[in-house]
């Protein structure tokens, strides 16, 4: 709605092109192709059923280099790190698409790109700041051309899923310094990849552990994590949002009965909806993902506002023959597109949704990170469930089709510029063993917790090296309750398990924290690590016991400190309001 023409973009281009490139014509060979990404098998459980029929297109997103490469992480670093002369002077949307724009000469060469294949420019649209383009109605075959691909239909083995990808993209070699990532293209994502991290008890089972004493409610929580007399002041400016994919909507039924079971002050409980990309949100097919998330958020921060964002992607039945190419399978991408546009964003959101980082190609995962980063400097705290696979989920195989083992993180969890939520049990509380936790195999180890986790190292000692990525980003952040949570779902009581349960619970102490800081006139905390593990990290209980089994291992321990595990611990929310940032005020404007 908001595009921008590449053609304005262009004539723009054009003024502020620098005098010598405009005098020295310079024509690259558009027929050298150097492959971007390429897998050595086809990923997972897909397999080729095919070329697509005749006449099929497809719509190509294209994420370009931003002109000043660390603009963005010099920004948010300011923004965030609580010592900073700036901390707290968020950016607005268009001061972020100002940082991240790509060079005018970066939009002349795909520009030039795209024309030599004869894609017309009415076809090419901008995203916000021009940082990715999209390409519409191409031809699947002449997208072959373009890319140096060989796009197929790919159905996942034992259902209809079927996706249009290629196992390999490649570029003119004088496009690899502009172009971060094309999608589709190698990313064999789909809405079944995106799992949920969560596994429930239903029936009989669910009957017998809601009689236990053991199970958590909202009032247990609210209890040992030390907020319940505090009573939210800032209700007309603050924000809390609920990411839902995979068709799960929240059930306004079942939230009123929870609120009246097990937060009988808060009968009043609403949400607001956002659709996505025709998502056909339905309250009455209530989901357990969409209902335990938000009925915790509410549980734990209720008054404030909620925002449930109900993003497309269902999982596509397509009998082959019938293939209408579903250009809402990339859920993720599709979400923060939306969000780059939106004016207001919530200042805290929780996402219970994560898949193996390895599925991802790496330049992809990136290009996604990038756009959560540009949340956290607009001010918004994004926090991820870190799954539910301990370090790694069945034989832990790299998908290279070499047969090497490694521990398995999982991915938004290891973007560095969201805060992961690992899992916890019992009380006193230790590791849950499903929390997924360890290192990335994609982003390097952020400053922010360089200490921690060398801490970490020394007590760890060479256990498991090799099968871990030593140099690299450490995930969860921090950790909550990840075990017998009570849920409503159609009027019935479950029992739900995994970090889906926590990252609510965390997500909903946060947004508290706003609102007190709303409350006295302060910034939000925006993206929360630097203060995490700062001043901040005296306000986590640090669990010391547990560990996360996993790839036929017992898996990493929680230890004094940091952990793979449990991260820094759960949060004490009286402590940590002891420990909020109080910015120097600075004007804003
Ligand atoms: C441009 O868009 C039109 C209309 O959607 C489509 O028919 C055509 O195939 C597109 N051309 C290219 C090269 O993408
Ligand atoms: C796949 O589609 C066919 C034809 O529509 C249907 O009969 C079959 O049950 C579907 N299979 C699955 C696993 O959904
Ligand atoms: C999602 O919806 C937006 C707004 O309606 C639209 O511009 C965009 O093309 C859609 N994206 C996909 C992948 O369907
Ligand atoms: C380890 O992580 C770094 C990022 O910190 C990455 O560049 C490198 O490829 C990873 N190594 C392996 C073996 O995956």
């Amino acid at each position: 709605m908001h595009y921008l023409r590449l053609s304005v973009l262009c004539a723009l281009a054009v003024i502020m092109r620098p005098l010598d490139s405009a005098a020295t014509p310079f024509t690259p060979n558009w027929n050298d192709m150097h492959t971007k990404h390429r897998w050595n098998t086809i990923p997972g459980k897909w397999e080729s059923i095919g070329q697509p029929p005749d006449g099929t297109t497809i719509d190509l997103r294209i994420a370009l280099k931003p002109h000043r490469e660390h603009a963005l992480t010099d920004a948010i670093y300011e923004v965030s790190n609580p010592k900073h002369p700036k901390y707290g002077a968020y950016l607005s949307k268009e001061q972020v698409a100002k940082l991240v724009a790509p060079h005018p000469y970066t939009l002349n060469l795909v520009e030039a790109w795209l024309g030599h294949h004869g894609v017309p420019t009415s076809n090419v649209s901008t995203s916000h700041g021009g940082n990715w383009l999209t390409v519409t109605g191409m031809p699947v075959s002449k997208a072959n051309g373009l890319l140096g691909a060989s796009y197929q239909l790919y159905r996942y083995a034992g259902t209809n899923e079927t996706i249009l990808r290629t196992v390999g993209y490649a570029l003119p070699a004088a496009l690899h310094v502009h172009v971060q990532t094309v999608a589709p293209t190698t990313y064999f994502g789909s809405p079944l990849t995106l799992r949920k991290r969560l596994r429930g008890h239903r029936g009989r089972a669910a009957a017998a552990l809601s009689a236990r004493d053991d199970i958590v409610t909202p009032a247990i929580l609210r209890s040992i994590y030390n907020s319940v007399t505090y009573q939210p002041a800032a209700t007309e400016q603050n924000m809390i949002g609920v990411a839902g994919f995979l068709g799960e909507y929240v059930g306004d039924d079942d939230l009123e009965g929870f609120m009246r079971l097990y937060r009988s002050d808060a009968n009043d409980a609403t949400f607001l909806v956002i659709d996505i990309n025709d998502s056909g949100y339905d309250p009455n097919k209530p989901g357990d993902e969409a209902n335990l998330n938000m009925q915790y958020t509410q549980g734990i921060a209720w008054p404030t506002p909620h925002v449930f964002y109900s993003i497309g992607g269902v999982p596509g039945n397509f009998p082959p023959d019938s293939f209408t190419p579903a250009s809402n399978d990339e859920p993720y991408l599709q979400w923060l597109d939306a969000m780059m546009r939106f004016e207001d964003v919530p200042q805290t959101i929780t996402t219970s949704y994560g898949g193996e980082e390895q599925i991802f190609p790496p330049d992809y995962a990136k290009s996604l990170c990038e756009l959560f980063k540009q949340l956290g400097a607009r001010g918004v705290s994004i926090l991820f469930a870190s799954g539910d696979e301990g370090v790694g989920d069945g034989d832990c195989k790299k998908n290279d089709g070499s047969g090497v083992v490694q521990f398995q993180p999982v991915f938004p969890a290891t973007c560095p510029w969201v805060t992961s939520v690992g899992g916890t049990m019992e009380y006193p509380e230790v590791a849950v063993p499903l929390s997924s936790g360890g290192f990335s195999n994609v982003f390097a180890r952020p400053v922010y917790q360089a200490d921690a986790v060398l801490g970490f190292f020394q007590q760890l000692g060479n256990q498991y090296s090799g099968l871990y990525n030593a140099s690299s980003r450490g995930f969860p952040d921090v950790s909550a309750q990840a075990f017998g949570f009570v849920i409503i779902l159609n009027d019935d009581v479950e029992i739900m398990e995994g970090t889906s349960c926590s990252t609510p619970v965390v997500a909903g102490l946060i947004s508290l924290l706003n609102d007190y800081q709303l409350s006295k006139n302060r910034p939000v905390l925006g993206f929360l690590n630097p203060w995490l593990y700062g001043i901040a990290s005296q306000g986590f209980n640090d669990i010391t016991s547990g560990s996360n089994p996993g790839c036929n291992t017992d898996g990493f321990s929680a230890v004094p400190g940091w952990d793979p595990v449990t991260g820094l611990g759960t949060p004490d929310f009286q402590r940590l309001l002891d420990r909020l940032p109080i910015p120097i005020p600075v004007p804003t404007n």
